[in-house]
Order: structure tokens, then sequence, then C-alpha cells
């Protein structure tokens, strides 16, 4: 049987048009779940939209329309972004969808009716754009830690969690398993900042507006944010029923989140899992944002831009790779149009299109298009081989511990090295020596190779450029088992290949 991996994004807010931070997190998800699949496991890749709230309620009737039509616009949009960037989720849930809706009522209610969720009165500081409720030492001089705009105190029946039950359990649970949260200082965080100094049970319901999902025994109340969200990643394997998806693929092997909702994820979360008696997610993994001129990316920043703007102005695989590869996983990092720009000349024009289009056309000039294996190979052959082949292995170890950005520059250094020989065994010059056409072949045969299995694995990145590489190798096995299959002859298209990234102008 397939071993199977289950990874997720935040189902994000459809309260305004998606941006290139919402991109980031999806093309890493997409990214790590092609790359499993193509190491043959069994992936399922989820991501969505988190509809109900105040903030989407009031933004619907500052347009005039009911809060399902607003979304609905934004989430087709979304949809299409998806599509733009190659996104291969393989589900995408809606919090509005029937099925959450009726799934989420009955987890509220057996939680209800085991004791987890009780009845009481809440005061408290709530945010309402974050639609957070603070305590007074998380405020950050008396405002929103996350935004930092005012908050206002509010009174209400509500609905509680038993947050504070779990105190311990979660403590044992961050000691025993140090893989639960990473990066190791986001866990250090949540031990020091919310856990340490005693958790509060968590407001879980809300009489104040009528957009979510409502406490079917209760209807006054709407379920509040929480509950709702989090239960996505198990209400689309069907719990609570025990499906066979549900079986197979819970507990999720990784939720990827933004460093702001990791406390969600790593405190929330996990005490609802064990209220509910379910396993624990595997990992939840909390990045850094892409910032732009040292902010967060906002509409009323004036800084935002469609991101189908950027993929038809640069390429889709030009954004891809930049999100990919510009920052270390895990931490904040700059976005900018001239960075992109600089990043992938440098890298996709320069170091891989002109490496690809070189070696194929010398491919066709000197060998009509067809290249064989020679199997003779002097130091320099071998180096570039070793290299080559153990990149697999290399790559593996990066994406276990999520470093996305350096088995990219493990990648590219072979790349690197491919022009490097280029250049140390001058095809050029050996064209002109009759009796060195078996070497000449040799260094063509190495080169496309090497472009092979680079190309395999960077299908998981960038598969639009991927698959134009193999088009142009016109070779059809390309999964990561077939890159020990070594391809005895090469044969070339005949035609000249087209530039597989053409050089952006910077002005
Ligand atoms: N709806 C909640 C999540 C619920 S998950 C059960 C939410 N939504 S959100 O629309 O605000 O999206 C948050 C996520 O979008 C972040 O956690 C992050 O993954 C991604 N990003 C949004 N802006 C971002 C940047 N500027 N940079 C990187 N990622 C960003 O929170």
């Amino acid at each position: 049987m397939n071993k199977k991996f289950y990874i997720t994004t935040p189902i994000y807010y459809p309260s305004a048009e998606f941006h290139i931070g919402h991109c980031y997190t999806t093309i890493i998800a997409d990214a790590i779940a092609r790359y499993k699949r193509l190491d043959g496991y069994d992936v399922f890749f989820q991501t969505g939209t988190d509809e109900h709230g105040l903030k989407i309620e009031n933004k619907a009737k500052e347009k005039g329309v009911t809060p399902k039509e607003y979304v609905d616009v934004i989430i087709e949009n979304a949809k299409d972004l998806w599509k733009n960037l190659g996104i291969s989720y393989d589900f995408f849930i809606r919090t509005t969808d029937d099925f959450h809706v009726k799934k989420v009522q009955e987890i509220f209610k057996k939680l209800y009716l085991q004791g987890d969720i009780y009845k009481s009165e809440y005061q408290g500081l709530y945010c309402v754009p974050c639609e957070s409720f603070w305590t007074e030492t998380q405020l950050v001089e008396g405002k929103c830690p996350d935004c930092g705009r005012e908050v206002e105190l509010v009174t209400e029946e509500a609905y509680f969690f038993k947050l504070s039950k779990y105190q311990k359990k979660l403590e044992e649970l961050y000691e025993t398993n140090p893989e639960f949260i990473q990066p190791v200082s986001r866990k250090n965080e949540m031990l020091n900042n919310f856990i340490k100094p005693g958790l509060e049970d968590l407001c879980v319901s809300r009489t104040s507006f009528k957009w979510g999902i409502p406490v079917s025994f209760d209807d006054k109340h709407v379920i509040y944010v929480w509950i709702d969200a989090l239960t996505n990643y198990i209400t689309s394997l069907g719990y609570p029923i025990l499906t066979p998806e549900f079986e197979k693929y819970w507990p999720a092997d990784l939720h990827l989140v933004g460093k702001e909702i990791v406390r969600f994820h790593t405190i929330i979360w996990p005490a609802i899992l064990m209220a509910l008696n379910l396993p624990l997610p595997k990992q939840v993994f909390g990045h850094g944002w892409l910032i732009i001129d040292g902010g967060k990316i906002s509409k009323s920043k004036g800084n935002y831009k469609d991101p189908r703007e950027y993929i038809s102005a640069y390429g889709v695989d030009a954004v891809r790779y930049f999100s990919l590869r510009e920052v270390p996983f895990g931490n904040d990092g700059n976005f900018s149009e001239e960075a992109l720009i600089t990043r992938t000349n440098a890298d996709l024009c320069n170091i891989l299109g002109n490496l690809v289009s070189r070696t194929i056309q010398m491919g066709i000039k000197y060998f009509e298009g067809k290249v064989f294996n020679k199997n003779i190979a002097d130091d320099l052959d071998n180096d570039l081989i070793e290299s080559t082949y153990k990149l697999k292995n290399q790559i593996d170890e990066k994406m276990n511990e999520l470093k996305i950005n350096e088995a990219l520059e493990d990648i590219f250094d072979v790349l690197r090295k491919c022009n490097k020989y280029i250049d140390d065994t001058t095809p050029w010059v050996l064209a002109k020596d009759e009796n060195a056409r078996d070497r000449l072949e040799t260094v063509i045969y190495n080169l496309l190779d090497s472009i092979r299995v680079c190309a395999i694995l960077l299908q998981a990145y960038i598969p639009t450029t991927a698959a134009k590489i193999f088009d142009g190798l016109k070779i059809t096995e390309t999964s990561f088992a077939a890159i020990n299959n070594k391809v005895e002859t090469y044969e070339l298209g005949l035609e000249k290949p087209a530039n597989l990234f053409e050089r952006i102008k910077e002005d």
C-alpha cells in the first residue's frame, strides 16, 4: 500500500481579494504535495475558504449584498488564481458547504454533551477585524497584538470550550513531541507566551452577529470562528463519520500556517482534537510573512496587486520559483517586483534556460538530435554525474526538514555545474576535431542527462517549465522512480528549441 501524506493550507478569509501572501503559503503547500506524489505517496492536499464572521457580514452589508453573494465572487477569483498558479489541490473546502455546516454542528453538540463546552458569560477585549478576544496582558500598548488596532470591551452570553482542562496534556505534547511545532522558535513562543502563563477557557459562540453556523440546540448563538474553521481539516474527510478517507488520511501530516495563526493550530486545535479523542496532526509549520516595503500586504496600504498580473507579466513559474526560493522558509521576506525580476533573470533565465537551449541546440547541431550514451567518462564527467545522481537523496533530506529554498539551491548548484562543465569541456572546440566525436557525444549526453534529472526534480516546484524541458528532451518517464533509469539514447526534436525564459528588462 502507498504511504499517505495529508497536507493543508489555512482556509483563507474571502473578505478581500487574495494577494501574493496567500499565494505564498499555497505555492509552498503545492510544491510539497507534488514532491510527495512524485515520490510515490498517496497525497491529499486541501485548501479552502473560511467564510463566516462579523468582518465578512459587515463587508457584504457595505456592498448591499448577502454575505454568501459577497464571498462567492471572491472565491471564484481565488479558484481562478489557483488554476493560474497550477495549484494541484485535491479538495477545496468552503465553510459554507452544507456538509461542513452540519458536521460542525454535530461536533459542537458532542463537545457540549460531554461537558467540554459549557454556557456562561463572556466579558472581554475584542478586536473586530481579527475576530479575536485578547486578555489585558496580551495587548500591546493597549491595542490588538496582531493588527495594532483598538479593542473593545464586550459582555455577552456565550459558550466556552474548556481549554484550561488541556493545559497539562498540551505541555506534555510539546515536551514529548518536539516535531509538533516547527520551527523551534515558534514552539518556545507558544510555551512561554501562552501555555505557561495558564490557558483560559475559550469563547466559542457569539450572539452579536448572525453570519455563522448556528448552535443547533440554541440558535441565537452562532459558532464562533475557530471551531468552525479548524474543524475543516476533518469534516472534509467525513468526520464525525469515521469514513475510509478519514481512517486513511487523518491525522494530517502537515498543517502549513502563517506565524500569526500558529497559536490557534498548536493550542486550540490539538485541545479540540484531544477532547474528541482523535490523533493529533504530526506537524504544524509556522512560516513567516511576505512583506512589501517593510509592512504587511493589504489593500488599504495600497500595495496590493492581483497576483495574476505578475503571472501574466513574468510567467507562472517565475512567481512560483520566487516564492519557493527567495526566502528561507520560516523567515519573513521582502516581496518586490524588482526582486522577482532579478531572481528570474539570474536563475531561471541565465542558469536554467540558457543551459537547456544551448545543450539541445548542440545535440541537434552536432548529432542531428540523436545522442547516445557512450559510457566513457573521465574525472570531469564523473564529478558531474556523481553530483547529479546524489541530488535526489540530498533533496529528500531538505524537503523533510522543509528547507525548500535549500532544496532548490542544491538543484541549481548542479545546473551551475553543468554550465561550468560546458566552459571546461568546450564542445565547440571538440566539434572541430573529427577524432573527438566520441568525446563530444559524451559531453552532450552528460549534459542532457543532468538536465533530465534536474527537470524531474524541478517538476515539483516549477511544473510548467519542467514539462517544456521534457518536451525538448523528448522524455516521458518523469516520476522520481525514473531518475535512475538511464536513457540510452536522447532523440531530440529537430527544430530549434525556444528559450525557456526570456530575459526580463529591468527598468
Ligand atoms: N481564516 C484564517 C485561517 C483559518 S485556518 C483553520 C485566516 N485566514 S487569512 O485569510 O487571514 O489567511 C491567513 C494565511 O494566509 C496566513 O496564515 C498565511 O498562511 C497566509 N498569508 C496571508 N498574508 C500573508 C503574507 N503577507 N505573507 C505570507 N503569508 C500570508 O487567518
